[in-house]
C-alpha cells in the first residue's frame, strides 16, 4: 500500500456517486486539511486527516508536506492525433486573414486532412506520442480524442486506432469520437452529400470496429449545417453512438438544441451563447463544455460562463487542442484562462475541469475526484501557498509530481 503524507490539502473529495456539478454547487470544492492519501491496486483506497494516518502494511511512504493533492484534470475535448502544423496559418491570422477566411481559401482543417494523408501511421503516431506525454506531464489523468483529419474512412479509421491504443500505452481512460463531419472533403458537392456518405459507407463500418465511443459533427454555417447535424445524430444513434458536438463556435444556429434533442452527452465551444440555447439546456443531461484556449488563440469571444453558471448548469473545462484553433493541450492555462477571461472562480474553473470533465466523457465513476475506489490518478503540487494560487500563477504549473494509477508517470519517449 502507497501512502501518501502530511497534504496540505486534499481537493476535490467527494463521495462515489457525484456524477457533475451545477450552478452554485461549482463554487464548493470540498477540501480536507493536512490529510493522507493511500492507494491499493491502482486506486485509492481510503484518505483522512493526519491525526489518523495508517501506519501498517505501507510498501511506500511520500511526504508531501506543503503540497496539495488533487485529482488529475480531466480533458474532455481534444484533437490531439493530428499530422504536422498549422504556424503558417496562424502567421496569415497575425497579419490579418480569419480562420474562416483561410478554412475558404483551402487551409485549415483540410490542409491538416492532406497532411494526414500523406503520413503513414507510424509518424502519426510517433508525433501524437509527444503530445501525450506532454499532456500527462501537465496533469492530465483522463482524455477525449477525436478524430477528423482523416476524411476518409481509412484515414479516419487510423486516428482512432492510434487514440484507442492510448489507453493501452498510458493506463489513463481515453474516449474517442468519430468527427467524420469535421470538414467537407473535395470530390462532395455539398455537406450533404458527405454527410450521406459518412452514413451509409463510414459510420457501420467504424461502429462495427468499436474504435469510436462518441460522435461529434461540426455543426456551423459553412462546414455542416442544422439539417446535417440532425441526420448524423440521428443514424449515430442507431449504433448507440452518443453525440458529443461542436456547435456555437462563430455562429448560434440552433445547434445546442438539436445537440440536446439528440440527448448528446456534450454541447462543445459555445463562444457565441443565446437565451434559447441557455433554455435548451435546461432540464437536459447535456453538458456544456468551454475552451478558452481556443478563444485566445484565435481573438474570439470566451464562453459566457457566468451566464451559463449562474442560470444553474453545469460547465466544464477542455483544451481543445489541435492544430488549427488550439494548439496546446495545458489543462492549467485552460484554468488560468477560465478564471481571469471568464470570471470563474477557482473553485468553478477545478470542479469544471476535474469533474464536470470526467461526466463530459463519461467517466465520473471513475476518475474526475478523490473517492475511494476511483483510479489513483492524481496531481501533487509543488508547495503552494493556496488553491487558488494556481489559476492566479498563470503560465506555470506548479506540479512536482503526476501519478497515473498510483505510480510516478515519468514520460517514455
Ligand atoms: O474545435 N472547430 C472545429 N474543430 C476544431 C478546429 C479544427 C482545426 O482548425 O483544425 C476546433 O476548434
Ligand atoms: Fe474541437
Amino acid at each position: 500500500m502507497i501512502l501518501i503524507k502530511n497534504i496540505k490539502a486534499l481537493v476535490q473529495v467527494r463521495d462515489q456517486g457525484v456524477r457533475y456539478l451545477s450552478g452554485a454547487q461549482m463554487q464548493e470544492l470540498p477540501q480536507l486539511e493536512n490529510a493522507w492519501l493511500t492507494i491499493e491496486n491502482r486506486k485509492i483506497s481510503g484518505f483522512g486527516t493526519m491525526d489518523s494516518c495508517p501506519t501498517e502494511g505501507i510498501t511506500e511512504v511520500k511526504d508531501v508536506k506543503g503540497s496539495y493533492v488533487l485529482p488529475t484534470w480531466c480533458d474532455s475535448h481534444t484533437h490531439l492525433v493530428y499530422a504536422g502544423n498549422r504556424e503558417k496559418e496562424f502567421d496569415m491570422r497575425l497579419k490579418g486573414a480569419s480562420y474562416q477566411e483561410i478554412a475558404e481559401a483551402g487551409g485549415g482543417i483540410l490542409n491538416s486532412a492532406k497532411a494526414m494523408g500523406a503520413s503513414d501511421i507510424t509518424e502519426v503516431y510517433a508525433q501524437a506520442v509527444k503530445r501525450m506525454n506532454a499532456v500527462i506531464k501537465m496533469g492530465t489523468g483522463a482524455i477525449e480524442i477525436k478524430s477528423g483529419y482523416g476524411l476518409t474512412m481509412e484515414t479516419e479509421r487510423m486516428m482512432l486506432k492510434i487514440a484507442k491504443r492510448f489507453s493501452y500505452d498510458y493506463d489513463i481512460p481515453v474516449r474517442t469520437s468519430f468527427l467524420a463531419a469535421h470538414a467537407v472533403p473535395a470530390g462532395f458537392e455539398t455537406s450533404a452529400d458527405y454527410i450521406d456518405h459518412i452514413i451509409s459507407d463510414m459510420l457501420p463500418a467504424i461502429a462495427d470496429s468499436g474504435l469510436a465511443d462518441y460522435i461529434d459533427i461540426f455543426c456551423e454555417d459553412g462546414y455542416f449545417s442544422l439539417e446535417d447535424t440532425d441526420r448524423l445524430l440521428a443514424a449515430g444513434a442507431q449504433y448507440n453512438l452518443k453525440p458529443k458536438i461542436h456547435v456555437n463556435q462563430f455562429t448560434a444556429n440552433g445547434g445546442v438544441a438539436m445537440g440536446v434533442k439528440h440527448n448528446a452527452l456534450s454541447v462543445d465551444h459555445l463562444e457565441e451563447l443565446t437565451e434559447d440555447d441557455i433554455q435548451a439546456l435546461k432540464g437536459s443531461e447535456t453538458i456544456p463544455v468551454a475552451l478558452p484556449g481556443c478563444s485566445l488563440f484565435l481573438g474570439i469571444p470566451y464562453t459566457p460562463a457566468r451566464r451559463i453558471i449562474d442560470a444553474g448548469l453545469p460547465l466544464a473545462l477542455a483544451t481543445d487542442y489541435n492544430p488549427g484553433s488550439a494548439p496546446s493541450g495545458n489543462m492549467n492555462l485552460v484554468v488560468a484562462l477560465a478564471c481571469s477571461k471568464m470570471k470563474m472562480t477557482p473553485e468553478e474553473a477545478i470542479n469544471a475541469a476535474t469533474i464536470n470533465g470526467a461526466y463530459a466523457m463519461g467517466l465520473e465513476a471513475e476518475v474526475g475526484s478523490i473517492t475511494v475506489g476511483k483510479r489513483a490518478n492524481l496531481i501533487i503540487t509543488e508547495p503552494i501557498p493556496s488553491i487558488g494560487y494556481l489559476p492566479y500563477s498563470f503560465g506555470q504549473n506548479h506540479i512536482q509530481e503526476v501519478l497515473i494509477s498510483g505510480y510516478s508517470y515519468k514520460p517514455t519517449n
